[in-house]
C-alpha cells in the first residue's frame, strides 16, 4: 500500500475527543469546550433569511465586507486606525490557527506553545513541518509562564509563540504587567505573536487584557464566534492585525485553505454583533454562578484543589492522588456517568489535573460533583489499575 504523510503519521487524536466516544448516553458531559446555549435568535433569522435571499454563494475570501468593518471597529478601543482590511474572516478559530502556524513557519523552525494547551496547537504546528516547543504554565504560577522559562527555550529557529488568555484548558488570565513582559520576550527574539483570544468575552472579576493595540506590530489575534454568540457548529471565526503585511498573507493563504466562509452565516453573525451584543455578557454571568459552584465544590474534596479561573468556562483542578494518572481518575469518573477530560490531553503538563467544562446548569453540575465527590473519595487510598488505560 502507498505510504501516508509523515504529517499525518505524527498527528494523534486527542483524548478530549477519546474520552466523549466512550461515554453512554446518560452521562453528564463537562468534557467538551461547548457554551450549552443557543446562538442569539436574531442571528438564526439573519442566517435563514439571508440563505432565502440567495445569499448562497462564494464571498470575498476575506469575508463580508460589512462583517469585516463591524469586527474593525469592534476592537478599535485597543488598536485604533483598523478598518476590514485588517480582518479575515475564517471558518472556526481552528482554522485561523492553521492559517497562522501555515504563514509564519517553515520546516526547522520552532515555534513555542503553551503546555498545557488547546490540544490542535502542537499539531498544527506539525502539519507545517516546524517543531512544537512546549513552555510550562504551572499550577504554583496560577498558569502564567515565567520569562525564565520562555528563555530557556527560545533559540536562533524559534519564528513565533502563541499565548492564550484566557486559556482552554487552565482559564488562565494575565494581568497588563505580565502582558507587557510577555510582549517584550517576543519583541526581544524578533518572535511572532500568536494571541489566542477566544475567550475573550467569558471574563469575570477583571477586564480582558489582550495582546492587540499593546505597541507591538507583529501580533495576529485569533478569534471565533463559536464561544461568544454559542456558535460551535455554525465554524466561523477570523483573524485581526494592525500589520497589513501579514494580513495579505493571511488572506491569500486563506483562499488556498477555504476559498471563503459560508456566505449566508455570515449575515447571521453580523446580525449577531449589531443587535444582540449583550448576548456574551449574558451567558458569562449563567458561568459565573457555575464556576463558582463547581470550584467550591472541588476544593472542598479530599486530595483536590483549584484555583478559581478569572475566563473561559474550564476549571483545571490538580489532584493528589499518589500512581494515579489523570486518564486512571477520568476512567473512573466516566464509569460512574461523568464526563470530564484527562490532563495530560492538553499537555504534559496537564499530567495530575482533570479538566471540567462548565457547560451544562447548576443542578447537572452539582449532580456530577456529587459522583466525583464519591469516585474520589473512593480511590483515595486505593491503588492504581495496574493495567494502563489503553488510550
Ligand atoms: C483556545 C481555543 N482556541 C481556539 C478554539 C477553536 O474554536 P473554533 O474552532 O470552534 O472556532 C478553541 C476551541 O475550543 C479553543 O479552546
Amino acid at each position: 500500500m502507498a505510504e501516508f504523510s509523515d504529517r499525518a503519521n505524527a498527528i494523534k487524536p486527542t483524548g478530549v475527543r477519546k474520552m466523549f466516544d466512550l461515554a453512554g448516553k446518560e452521562a453528564i458531559h463537562l468534557g467538551l469546550g461547548e457554551p450549552d446555549f443557543q446562538p442569539p435568535e436574531v442571528a438564526i433569522e439573519a442566517f435563514y433569511d439571508a440563505m432565502k435571499e440567495g445569499h448562497n454563494k462564494y464571498t470575498t475570501t476575506a469575508g463580508l465586507p460589512e462583517l469585516r468593518a463591524e469586527i474593525a471597529a469592534f476592537w478599535s478601543d485597543l488598536e485604533s486606525g483598523l478598518n476590514e482590511d485588517n480582518v479575515c474572516v475564517t471558518m472556526s478559530g481552528t482554522n485561523a490557527v492553521l492559517n497562522a502556524c501555515l504563514c509564519f513557519l517553515n520546516s526547522g523552525d520552532n515555534i513555542m506553545i503553551p503546555d498545557p494547551c488547546f490540544p490542535l496547537y502542537g499539531p498544527h504546528a506539525t502539519i507545517t513541518g516546524a517543531e512544537p516547543r512546549f513552555y510550562p504554565c504551572t499550577f504554583e504560577n496560577e498558569f502564567v509562564p515565567t520569562i525564565e522559562s520562555l528563555e530557556e527555550l527560545v533559540d536562533e529557529n524559534t519564528k513565533a509563540i502563541i499565548y492564550n488568555f484566557p486559556s482552554n484548558p487552565t482559564g488562565a488570565t494575565i494581568t497588563n504587567e505580565q502582558r507587557d513582559e510577555l510582549l517584550d520576550f517576543a519583541r526581544r527574539h524578533d518572535l511572532w505573536i500568536i494571541t489566542d483570544e477566544v475567550y475573550d468575552r467569558i471574563i469575570y472579576n477583571q477586564s480582558h487584557v489582550s495582546f492587540l493595540g499593546a505597541g507591538y506590530d507583529n501580533v495576529l489575534m485569533i478569534q471565533s464566534f463559536s464561544k461568544t454568540f454559542a456558535m460551535t457548529g455554525w465554524r466561523i471565526g477570523y483573524i485581526v492585525s494592525s500589520n497589513l503585511e501579514i494580513m495579505t498573507q493571511i488572506k491569500k493563504m486563506q483562499y488556498y485553505i477555504t476559498a471563503c466562509s459560508t456566505d449566508a452565516m455570515q449575515y447571521g453573525v453580523l446580525a449577531a454583533i449589531q443587535k444582540a451584543n449583550y448576548y456574551p455578557s449574558e451567558m458569562r454571568d449563567a458561568f459565573w454562578q457555575r464556576r463558582d459552584l463547581i470550584c467550591t465544590r472541588l476544593n472542598a474534596m479530599p486530595s483536590i484543589s483549584c484555583h478559581v479561573p478569572e475566563g473561559a468556562f474550564y476549571v483545571f483542578p490538580k489532584f493528589d492522588l499518589p500512581g494515579w494518572t489523570s486518564v486512571d481518575v477520568a476512567l473512573e469518573i466516566l464509569k460512574e456517568g461523568v464526563v470530564c477530560s484527562p490532563g495530560s490531553a492538553f499537555g504534559d503538563a496537564g499530567e495530575g489535573h482533570l479538566r471540567f467544562a462548565y457547560t451544562l446548569g447548576m443542578e447537572k453540575i452539582a449532580a456530577a460533583m456529587d459522583i466525583v465527590e464519591s469516585v474520589v473519595e473512593r480511590i483515595k487510598d486505593s491503588p492504581p489499575p495496574t493495567q494502563p488505560a489503553d488510550f
